[in-house]
């Protein structure tokens, strides 16, 4: 039986400094909330609960925080007394009574699942705290890790920390795993007598020290527990976060040409042997299935790419996009809410919006859906096996059969039965000689300019 686990976020800061309308833990790394990705992480090493603690109401942030995680409490910390005093303010998700308590920061999205399955591994042998520490390279402002024998006997605030102290660069990331067992008890126990009248949550360590149980500090890197507090550091957490997903993606068979230049989003989901060449940005909901080839410049959102598929240079492809098996998308190319089955081609300078194309259907360049008549959407349903020639407007509602052949230039107003051939533009008009007496006639006007010209000087 996996054990119950209680994580707690703590989001109840201001976030000034982020000088947004908005909290700061809803501000995004890869397309989704900080908070979020703390909620996801937790999940993901077996947090089985969250608790959200948050600062006044802000019903934002639990929302980004449901779509993670459905068994979620919020709870409010009106004054801002300290992190004990924070983790406190969810007393009644942790007397529900939890085999383990996570404790976590809203605004250090970068921890790792495998750091805090380590931390509660950890308490599994025996520890009753896992504090996950890291090395600072500068370690003023954090709490100092002070460490006797393997094991932690105080974390010391910068405030109260001796010069000796001062000189540890083992520091508090902020995330601490808890047995829940005696947990209340401990938190309950501590005080605010200290250089800034705050209940600090690090004060656990000595109350879990004095009544003889066992706490240890493991080490995260640096880069885990990153807070973010302006746009600047949102932006160094982006930053790892891409590094990191690109290292992964190769690793997983994922060829990047150039990964410096591929953005992801939080839940891009590629098979092994896709290719993405440089410059494609995804946004969120984006799959690819294996052998797809993503060419150069292209942006791509809510779209699932079959396997083989090949889309780009420049292609953009929106919410609701569907490519199955080898489909092509080619230069230029726009999609959204487009199905398009196996074997269909796009392949220049297109924009197919509302729309299904069939199997094996050739689109020809610069084709256009008029999906939209200023008030309403409308659909195009195109069969397999038809040929629609260039710059064909198809004015939805529309219905073209399978096999229909479309002449080019034709602007589409009504079905076109499967196996039919439709054209709809003007007729050719072909006057014998006429293109050379219009010629004719301007080379004189031209001539007549020149000599007015020079006449006037
Ligand atoms: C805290 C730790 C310190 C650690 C550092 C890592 C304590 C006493 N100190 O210090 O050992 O090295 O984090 O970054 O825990 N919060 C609340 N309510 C409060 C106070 C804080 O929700 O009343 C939240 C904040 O929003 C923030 C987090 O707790 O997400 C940390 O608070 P902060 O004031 O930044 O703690 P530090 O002093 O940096
Ligand atoms: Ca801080």
């Amino acid at each position: 039986m996996p054990r119950t686990c209680l994580s707690i976020i703590l989001a109840a800061g201001e976030g000034t400094r982020m000088k947004s309308g908005k909290a700061k833990v809803l501000h995004e790394v890869a397309g989704l909330s900080m908070v979020g990705h703390v909620a996801r992480t937790a999940m993901e090493a077996g947090s089985t609960r969250t608790a959200l603690v948050v600062g006044r109401e802000a019903p934002a942030v639990e929302a980004a925080v449901r779509k993670i995680a459905d068994d979620v409490s919020v709870h409010l910390q009106s004054e801002r007394l300290g992190t004990g005093h924070a983790v406190l303010a969810a007393k009644d998700a942790i007397a529900e009574g939890f085999e383990d308590i996570v404790v976590l920061f809203g605004d250090t999205p970068l921890v790792r699942k495998e750091t805090l399955t380590r931390a509660r591994a950890v308490l599994l042998s025996g520890a009753e705290i896992c504090v996950v520490g890291f090395r600072a390279a500068d370690p003023t402002g954090y709490g100092r890790l002070l460490e006797r024998d393997g094991e932690l006997f105080a974390i010391r605030e910068e405030k109260e920390a001796s010069d000796a102290e001062k000189h540890i660069d083992f520091c508090n990331g902020g995330v601490m795993a808890i047995r829940g067992e005696n947990a209340l008890a401990m938190l309950e126990a501590i005080g605010n007598a200290n250089a800034k009248g705050e209940y600090y949550l690090t004060d656990l360590v000595e109350i879990a020290r004095r009544e003889g149980r066992s706490v240890r500090a493991i080490e995260a890197d640096a880069d885990e527990v990153l807070g973010v507090n302006t746009r600047v550091e949102l932006a160094a957490v982006e930053t790892i976060w891409q590094d990191r997903r690109r290292h992964q993606a190769m690793l997983s068979g994922v060829t990047l040409q150039a990964p410096e230049t591929i953005f992801f989003a939080h839940d891009t989901d590629i098979a092994p042997d896709v290719t993405i060449e440089p410059n494609v940005v995804f946004g969120p909901g984006v799959s690819i299935g294996s052998g797809a080839v993503i060419h150069a410049f292209c942006h791509i959102e809510g779209a699932v790419i079959g396997e083989g598929a090949t889309v780009g240079p420049f292609a953009r492809l929106r919410p609701g996009t569907e490519l199955a098996e080898d489909v092509k998308v080619g230069n230029f190319c726009e999609t959204k809410n487009a199905v398009l089955r196996r074997g269909a081609k796009l392949n220049h300078l297109s924009y197919i919006g509302d729309a299904s194309i069939g199997e094996n259907t050739n689109v020809g360049a610069g084709t256009i859906t008029c999906n939209y008549d200023g008030a309403l959407k409308h659909r195009t349903e195109i069969g397999a096996n038809a040929f629609i020639g260039s710059n064909t407007a198809l004015v939805a509602p529309i219905t073209v059969g399978a096999g229909a052949y479309i002449g080019s230039g034709s602007v589409l107003t009504e079905d076109v039965p499967a196996d039919a051939l439709a054209i709809a533009r003007g007729r050719q008009v072909v006057k014998e000689g006429r293109g050379r007496e219009i010629a004719e006639r301007n080379r004189a006007a031209k001539a007549a300019k020149a000599a007015k010209a020079s006449g006037d000087h």
